[in-house]
């Protein structure tokens, strides 16, 4: 028996990285954990996987309903299009921009859309959302991520103020965090050995689950390579941009 056992909950973006750092925390405590991505994790039996692609909002929908007709006590939003490259707002296309707020802001509001009955249901449920330090520094060279970044956060500040059966709670990463989705951005030979790893949510995760996000409600918490965490406020986040060259 873990500290979990009997709660359900879907991460959406839990296929790799920090959503699947924290879908391995939850399912061992024992939790039944669904994660939600296009690509099935080949290395996965303890999680349950449902195929949803944020750019078809219509199947998503559907696929994210479904998940919402049954019980579920928490939910991760960790889905995230980072953008083919750095690059100046002139450089961007509208298309890159388009798929960024389909992914990063429309995916959050439809899985909130979808999953908040059941998380009321769950009195208290908890939202997670992963969060950045772009949303409070911006930075050049990444203006869609940026700017969908801060949507996101902003949407799930505002939810926060409304919800009293659901806790909402947002994490941070203190650094960078070697994923697959950072990898696909670095050059061949990149040193990660100063990064944080997906496991560093373990601990903050279980714990917030554990409690229902007690405590916490509206937070945002920045979370360190050590697993430590504290509220934005007493640790404001460091700009992990770089200057364009
Ligand atoms: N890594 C960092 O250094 C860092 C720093 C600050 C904040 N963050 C935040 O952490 C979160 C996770 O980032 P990460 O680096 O862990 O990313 P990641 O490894 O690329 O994982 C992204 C997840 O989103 C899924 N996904 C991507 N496009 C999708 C789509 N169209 N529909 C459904 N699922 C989709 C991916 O699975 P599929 O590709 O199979 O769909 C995967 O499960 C993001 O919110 C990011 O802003 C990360």
């Amino acid at each position: 028996m873990g500290t979990l056992t009997g709660r359900r909950m879907v991460v959406v973006g839990g296929s790799t990285g920090i959503g699947r750092g924290i879908a391995d925390a939850w399912a061992g405590e024992g939790a039944d954990v669904v994660v939600c991505s296009r690509s099935r994790p080949t290395d996965a039996p303890h999680l349950e996987w449902e195929r949803i692609d944020l750019t078809e909002p219509d199947h998503a929908r559907e696929r994210l309903a479904e998940l919402g007709a049954t019980r579920v006590d928490a939910a991760c939003f960790s889905a995230v299009q980072y953008g083919e490259r750095r690059a100046t707002f002139s450089d961007v296309s509208e298309r890159e921009w388009r798929t960024q707020i389909d992914v990063n802001v429309t995916g959050l509001w439809l899985t909130l859309q979808a999953l908040l009955p059941s998380l009321r249901r769950a009195d208290p449920g908890l939202v997670v959302g992963v969060s950045s330090e772009v949303a409070f520094n911006s930075g050049p060279g990444r203006s869609g991520y940026a700017a969908s970044k801060a949507a996101a956060k902003v949407l799930l500040d505002s939810l926060a103020q409304e919800e009293r059966a659901v806790r909402v709670v947002q994490v941070l990463p203190a650094g960078m965090v070697d994923t697959p989705g950072i990898r696909r951005r670095r050059p061949a030979g990149f040193d990660y050995s100063s990064y944080m790893t997906p496991s560093c949510f373990a601990r903050v995760a279980t714990e917030l689950a554990v409690r229902a996000g007690e405590g916490h409600h509206g937070e945002s918490l920045v979370v360190e390579q050590d697993g430590d965490w504290a509220p934005v406020n007493d640790r404001w986040p460091v700009s992990q941009s770089r200057a364009l060259t």
